[in-house]
Formats: C-alpha cells, structure tokens, sequence
C-alpha cells in the first residue's frame, strides 16, 4: 500500500518528511514525492527512484518547508512514472492518495475532465481535479472534502495541501490514517510508523473523519461537519526506548509496556469500528494458497507454533512451521502456491535469514514480521508486517512476542475475511476481542505481585515444568524458556499429554509443574495431568480463569486466576505469567536479566 507523509510545522519539516517516507519504505513502492507549500508557492520534487535519490534531489534544490505533504506510491492506475507519482499539485490544491477510487472514470466524465486538466494515468488526480473544483465552489476546504468524500465510490486516505491556508487537510474511508501531535508540529501518516520520533501524542482518525492540523492545533469533523472528539494515545518516541526510565531492567518495562505496544500494533493494521484490517497492498490470493510454512528461532519459532492453531482453525490453510535452524538444512520441496512466513525481532538472527533465503530460491512469497524495518529479513522479504513494539533491549524478548502474535492473529483473520466473504467482523468475537486485549492486559499487569510470589516459590526448585495443551503448549516451551535464559535454572516445557510419554518419571515431591490451562475444550484433559502429578507429589502451580481454578484448586498448591479469554487473546494475556514469573525469579536470584551469561540479543551466527 501506499504511504502517506504530513507535517505542519512552526520550523522546516522536510527532513522529518523524508524520513517518515523512509520508516514507510517496507510497504513497498515504485516512486516518491513531497511538496512543500511556501507562502503561494507549491515546491514539488518527485522520483519514480528510491527516496534515497528523492532525499538528494531535495537537498540539491534546498527545498525547504513548514507546511509539506509526502508519499510513496505503489502503482495501481498507470505504471511508475513522475507524472503518474503523487502529490498532485492543481491551482489551489496539492494532493496524495493511498487506495483505489472505483468511480473515477464516473466522476472524470462528469467533470468533462480531459487531457488538458489530467495528465496522469491515475485515479488519484481526478481526485485532485475535483477536489481543486470545489475549493473554488466552497472556498472551504472542510466543506470541499465533505462534498468530495460523498461522491467517491472506493477507498481512500487524502492529504492535502491548499493555497492559502496554514493548514494540512486529511480524511479517510477504507485506508488507515493517524495523527501525530506534538509541541512544535503536528503530523498526519497512513502508519504510526511513519510520524516524526517528537510526536507526544496519536489519534487513530475513524471512518470518513475529515482533520485538519496546522503548527500549533488540530481538529477533527464527522462527515456531517460536526467537530468531534476522538480518543488519544501515548506516543513513544524511539528514544525514550532506549533509557530504563524507572524501571530497574529493560525487561521490566518492555513487559510493562505490552499495553500499549499490542495497542499499538493491532491499531496500525485494523479498525474497530469499521471492522476492517488495513494491511499493505499485496499481490497475495490467499484463496489460491496452498500452504503457509512459518520459520523463525526461540520465542519467535514459539509464536509461530501459537499462529499454526489459529491458521488451520480461521483459514483451513495446511500450515508447517519449524525451527531456523533445522529448516534451513532441510530437503524439503515447497510445492507451489506456499508462502514462506519468517517471524524475526531483530530481522537478523542468522539461521532465520537462511531460511527465507531457502524460500526464495524456491520461489516461494515471502513475508516477514519483523520489528526492525531496516533490517537484513526486512528488507529481503517480499513484504512485511511490522510488529509496533518499538525497539526492545533486554536480551529475553517479551513485547515483541506479543505484538508478533498480534500481527499473526490478525493475518490469520484477514485470511479468513478473504477465503470466507461472509465473516461479519462486527461480530466477530475474535476480531472485537484484539481491540480489548490492552485494557486486560493492564489489569494483570496492575496485579503483579502474584506471579512475584510464584516466584519467590521457586527459588529453590532444582527443575521446573511447564505444561500446557492447545496454544498453551508453545506458551509452556515460552515459559520454560524465558526461565531458563534469565535464571538459569532448568525448566521442561512439555505438551501436557505428553508427559505419561516418559517426563512423569522426572516428576517428585515438590518438583513445581506451572500449569497454563484456560478453562477451555482441553482444561478437563490437562486436570487428569494434574491428578497424574499430584499422584507423585508433584507441586501444582495452575494459571487459569475462575472457571479452571475452581474446578482445579483441590488439587494444585497455587492457583492464579486470570480473566476469560478466547483461543486467540488466550495465548497473548497468558504470556504475561511467564514473563513477570520469569523476571522476578531472576531479580529473585540475582542474574543479569537483561544481558544473561551467554546469549546475545541477535545471534547473528549459525
Ligand atoms: C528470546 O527471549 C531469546 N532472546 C531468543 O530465543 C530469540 O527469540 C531468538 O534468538 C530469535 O531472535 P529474533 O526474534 O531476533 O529472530
């Protein structure tokens, strides 16, 4: 998909123009352009090149600017050219366009719009044209836009400049736009990730929202041209990623800052209340895949074994998943018609790189969801999916995880709206249910101290289980895992039905087995588990919902009870025990946790 750059601003804001154009080069594009509007005068530069050359360009005519629109285009209507690339400059207007207006050849007729008023070979200038037409009928952009929304069959997030005015004008239908707002300037973007690093705070525009930002204010219309509220969120600049803050490790505040950063990821890429998921234009007919093989290493291969549930159940496509490590190596033949998933925080973890490497040696499409978009995986990858979790330091990855099952979760529900037409997101449980997950994620996050006790309850475990059934499963190898590698105490992560398989045989008094089992279609197996430790003396940690623990607890020496969830946020809120279980057993113990003995945060060798 496109992307979509503004800024009004009381200093020039060119350089921070080009660099949200450059944080939206992962959506893919063929050409680029800004324009910048100085007094009367529109200053365009344009490239139908990488923003590298666009960038040089700028710096070559000093081209400066406090009022400037940017984008990047991805060719829909007409093929990359420079007139064919946005912004569209017209006498009183600048504009850029992402989505596809389905009735611009209607409206090109209506408007008699010929040769002599549209040069391009695209739907976006028509748009300009007309929209160029109403600012002379209305001499109010606000009444302009509202007018040229209603008459726009298709979808579309606009930004425009218009002669005369200190402001930028924005609206959308069908294509996400976010606002950025700060001390200095103010920010429009089709993707958080493209708003300058000062940005203090964010609004989510909803559907036919019109806005206008200029230096010092912003306001926001219904399509009726009522001004209206709309609800803010925190915006963390890059920076502040990097210092503890308050936080004794890095760790601490990248597991306290899952609210926000899930948050954050789910609202870039879907709409509540248009229920509708945004992802970047691609060329991908899911309806015509044949299998989805996702690969990636440690608690990213674990987040991947979580979305193979969800896969098979929403989409009915076969999907394999496997180590880096072992995939790499592996004879297999991708058969036509896969599409290679690699799932990387760092997007430079070695065996991960190899693999997608594999996969496009085969031929096969790639995608990667990675949090680092300058990265090696990113940039190879075909197409990405950005988790927006912001950088994360400490060596055991947490809000990474999380924001990677987000973007799984929501790649498996688009999948599914595309092969079954008929899905009503409205009411789709599982799709509303994402849009909460922050509000239950602070709530367990606000009643830490419990897993703090757990912890201290296992300071002297010479072993440790965890187990788990369903999506709980890869979360068991997630626990054991984040113990293992910040408290360097030996921890099994095991498929609960696996244990009669030969690891109840490690099982005596007191070794703790922690239990993650919502009260869902496998509690009522995972409880004979528990009888079967509690049988050998095992000590029986559960983390359930009231439902599990009260059917539970006569058998389990602790239980923790978490809210409700569905097969989906089941796996992303039961993350949190695991982690916080985790990090204050290592405080506990006195370990580096944020630079554990050994490991590195990228292993960027085999
Ligand atoms: C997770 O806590 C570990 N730090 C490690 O397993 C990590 O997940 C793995 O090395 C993959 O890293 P990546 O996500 O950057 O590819």
């Amino acid at each position: 998909m496109c992307g979509i750059v503004g800024i009004a601003s009381r200093n020039n804001c060119v350089n921070d123009i080009v660099s949200g154009l450059n944080s939206l080069e992962y959506r893919g594009y063929d050409s680029c352009g800004i324009t910048a509007l100085n007094g009367d005068a529109f200053i365009h530069k344009k490239s139908i090149r990488k923003i590298s050359h666009l960038e040089k360009e700028i710096v070559k005519d000093k081209i400066k600017g406090n009022m400037v629109i940017g984008h990047t285009r991805w060719a829909t209507h007409g093929k990359p050219s420079l007139t064919n690339c946005h912004p569209f400059i017209k006498d009183n207007c600048a504009l850029v366009h992402n989505g596809i207006i389905e009735n611009f050849e209607e409206l090109s007729n209506h408007y008699s719009l010929n040769s002599k008023n549209i040069t391009s070979e695209t739907d976006s200038e028509v748009i300009a044209e007309i929209f160029n037409k109403l600012l002379n009928k209305y001499n109010n952009p606000i009444e302009a836009i509202r007018d040229l929304s209603n008459k726009i069959v298709g979808t579309f997030s606009l930004g425009f400049l218009v002669r005369g005015s200190d402001s930028i004008y924005a609206t959308r239908k069908g294509s996400p736009l976010v606002l950025g707002l700060s001390d200095a300037f103010n920010s429009i973007s089709s993707d958080l990730l493209g708003l300058p690093d000062e940005t203090k705070e964010i609004i989510f525009l909803e559907e036919n929202d019109i806005a206008t930002i200029n230096k010092s204010s912003i306001s926001i219309y219904d399509i009726e041209g009522n001004e209206v509220k709309r609800e803010m969120h925190e915006f963390v600049p890059k920076k502040d990623f990097k210092v503890r803050g308050d936080f004794k490790h890095f760790m601490e505040k990248e597991i306290f800052h899952q609210p926000i950063s899930i948050e954050d990821t789910i609202l870039n890429f879907a709409d509540k209340k248009n229920s509708s998921i945004f992802f970047p234009e691609n060329e991908i007919d899911f309806s015509n895949v044949s299998n989805l093989i996702l690969v990636a290493c440690g608690t990213a291969y674990h987040s991947c074994m979580i979305a193979k549930y969800w896969l098979e159940q929403l989409t009915g496509i076969p999907t394999s998943i496997d180590i880096g490590s072992e995939y790499r190596y592996r004879k297999d033949k991708p058969v036509n018609n896969s599409i290679g998933i690699v799932v990387s925080q760092s997007g430079e973890t070695m065996d991960t790189l190899e693999c997608l490497k594999k996969f496009k040696q085969h031929n096969i499409f790639t995608i990667s969801i990675v949090n680092v978009l300058s990265s090696s995986i990113a940039r190879m990858s075909d197409y990405i999916l950005p988790t927006v979790a912001g950088p994360e330091i400490g060596v055991a990855s947490t809000k990474a995880f999380t924001s990677q099952l987000a973007v799984l979760a929501l790649l498996a529900l688009h999948i599914k709206k595309n092969n079954m037409e008929n899905i009503d997101y409205a009411k789709d449980t599982i799709f509303q249910s994402l849009f909460k997950i922050h509000q239950t994620m602070r709530r367990i996050l606000n009643n830490s101290k419990k897993f703090e006790e757990v912890a201290h309850s296992l300071r002297d475990a010479k072993s440790i289980f965890y187990i788990g059934r369903g999506p709980m499963y890869p979360l068991a190898l997630e626990g054991a895992l984040k113990l293992k590698e910040i408290t360097y105490k030996h921890c099994e992560g095991y498929a609960a039905g696996e244990l009669k398989h030969g690891p109840l045989a490690l099982i005596e008094e007191d070794i703790p087995v922690i239990v993650l089992a919502p009260y869902d279609e496998n509690f009522l197996k995972i409880l004979s588990n528990i009888q079967e430790i509690k049988a050998r003396n095992g000590k029986i940690i559960l983390i359930s919902d009231t439902k599990g623990v009260d059917k539970a607890k006569k058998y389990c020496d602790q239980t923790i009870v978490l809210p409700n969830t569905n097969f989906v946020t089941s796996a992303i809120l039961y993350s949190l025990p695991v982690q916080l279980i985790a990090y204050y057993l290592a405080v506990l113990l006195g370990t580096d946790v944020d630079q554990p003995r050994n490991l590195a945060k990228s292993v960027t060798v085999e």
